[in-house]
């Protein structure tokens, strides 16, 4: 298991970084091409990311071609004779987002076995349910029965279009409907999607292709079934996240950053925050320019909420930059219930962070001395990595598999801005 050693605090972050193509929207769109008889190109793919390697292996396990053109970030993705339907439990047990096979396969060969998948432990005793996927699907006429942890789901013919209105906001069980409706019989109408703009993303690839899909609604798709998908080639937007992370960096380093390839108006609710707590921010069309105070100002209650609210997947970025504001601040995490773990590891860096419920009370400045942590999930783990950047001494980050399920280049893109990591085994 490999590691990373921090030796801090870095004093100098300066220079550009640039952003890569987004997993989020990568996965589902990899997900969706198992809808199309005709190749597919996929540019912008953040393929040395781990989940985006899972996602390209289920696809081969599947039977599509897999075939990188020119570098790694570009791959076309051809549907072979030796097509299959079955997601197996090693494969979809180390990533959530394989169960995204599900609704395509049904759709497009009226069948499917599938294993429940598995992911970041991020909600407590609750685990990660897929029942807004399965009932969603039931009602564009997917049966299913579950048998030693794997779904067997097949339809009578095509699925039919259907009005779903979810009950709860799911990221992923909206990918996995729009997909499902792609080619299904008639009309589907969506409501009480997911807005998250990996899911525009998606939308618009499969739009690329032919698919009849309107947005009438800010959480409402009309969905026309077509018969097929053409051959398409469709560039994967940039990292909201890895963005985010990048801006926090900035922020709490005192840095000064250029953070390249990625559209600042998708992430206005982060970029008002940190001009909250005293970055100085100057947005591009496409980049965006960031500099850190000299005294990061405390927040009261940031919330984590869908899209366009704070996202959960920044939450524990901003806990370490709230260690160093001055004052108390607080964070709510109303998505998943368990993702306080790296608050724990914090503390071992000399964190002053309270949880009661779904809030965390963080006390500011912390001086932060280095010592080894534990990465807990994806977040979790590039957290840790920011506060070793602050922490006085050398700071151990262990179990960074975490972070290389979906940062690229996480370390070299560090040391290019000044930061001293090191990755050993
Ligand atoms: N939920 C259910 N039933 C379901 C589906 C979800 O109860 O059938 C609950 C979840 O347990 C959670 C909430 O609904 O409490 C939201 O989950 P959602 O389905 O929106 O999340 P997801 O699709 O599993 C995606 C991202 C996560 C990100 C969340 C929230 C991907 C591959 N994953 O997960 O990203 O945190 O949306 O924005 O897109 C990450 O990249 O580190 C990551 C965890």
């Amino acid at each position: 298991m490999d590691k990373f050693s921090i030796t801090g605090p870095c004093r100098v972050m300066r220079g550009e970084v640039s952003i890569s193509g987004s997993k989020n929207a990568a996965l589902p769109i990899l997900a969706a091409t198992l809808l199309f008889d005709k190749p597919v190109i996929i540019e912008n793919l953040p393929s040395r990311t781990r989940d985006i390697q899972v996602m390209l292996n289920l696809l081969k396990s599947l039977g599509s071609n897999i075939q990188f053109l020119n570098n790694k970030k570009t791959v076309k993705i051809t549907k072979t004779k030796k097509q299959k339907q079955f997601g197996s439990y090693s494969i979809l047990k180390t990533m959530r987002a394989g169960i995204l096979i599900l609704g395509p396969l049904v759709s497009k060969y009226g069948k499917s076995i599938c294993s429940f998948p598995g992911g970041c432990v991020l909600n407590g005793n609750s685990g990660r349910p897929i029942n807004l996927h399965l009932e969603a699907l039931k009602k564009l006429g997917m049966k299913y029965e579950i048998k030693k942890g794997y779904i067997h789901a097949k339809s009578n013919g095509k699925l039919k279009g259907n009005k779903i209105e979810f009950p709860a906001i799911s990221v992923g069980a909206s990918q996995q409907l729009i997909m499902s409706s792609v080619l299904a019989k008639g009309k589907t109408l969506l409501h009480n999607l997911a807005c998250e703009p990996e899911i525009l993303d998606l939308t618009n690839f499969l739009i690329s292709a032919g698919a009849k899909i309107k947005w009438i609604g800010k959480r409402t798709c009309q969905i026309i079934g077509v018969s097929s998908l053409k051959e398409t080639k469709y560039s994967v937007m940039g990292d909201r996240i890895e963005t985010g992370t990048f801006c926090v960096a900035a922020t709490l380093a005192k840095g000064d950053l250029l953070i390249k390839n990625f559209d600042p108006k998708l992430i206005k609710t982060e970029l008002n925050l940190l001009k909250k707590v005293g970055a100085k921010i100057k947005l591009f069309k496409n980049s965006i320019n960031i500099k850190g105070p000299e005294r990061i100002k405390s927040i009261k209650n940031i919330t984590t909420k869908e899209y366009p609210g704070f996202p959960t997947d920044l939450a524990p970025q901003f806990m370490v930059l709230l260690c160093k504001a001055s004052g108390t601040s607080s964070i709510t995490e109303n998505i998943f219930q368990g993702r306080f773990l790296h608050a724990m590891e914090l503390q071992r860096l000399g964190a002053k962070i309270t949880i009661k419920n779904r809030t965390a009370k963080i006390e500011g400045s912390t001086n932060f001395i280095a010592a080894e942590v534990m990465s807990s999930d994806l977040r979790a783990s590039a957290a840790l990595v920011l506060a070793g950047i602050v922490s006085k001494g050398n700071t151990v980050v262990t179990r960074v598999y975490h972070c290389d399920r979906g940062y690229e280049n996480f370390e070299n893109k560090l040391k290019k801005v000044g930061v001293k990591i090191k990755r050993s085994k």
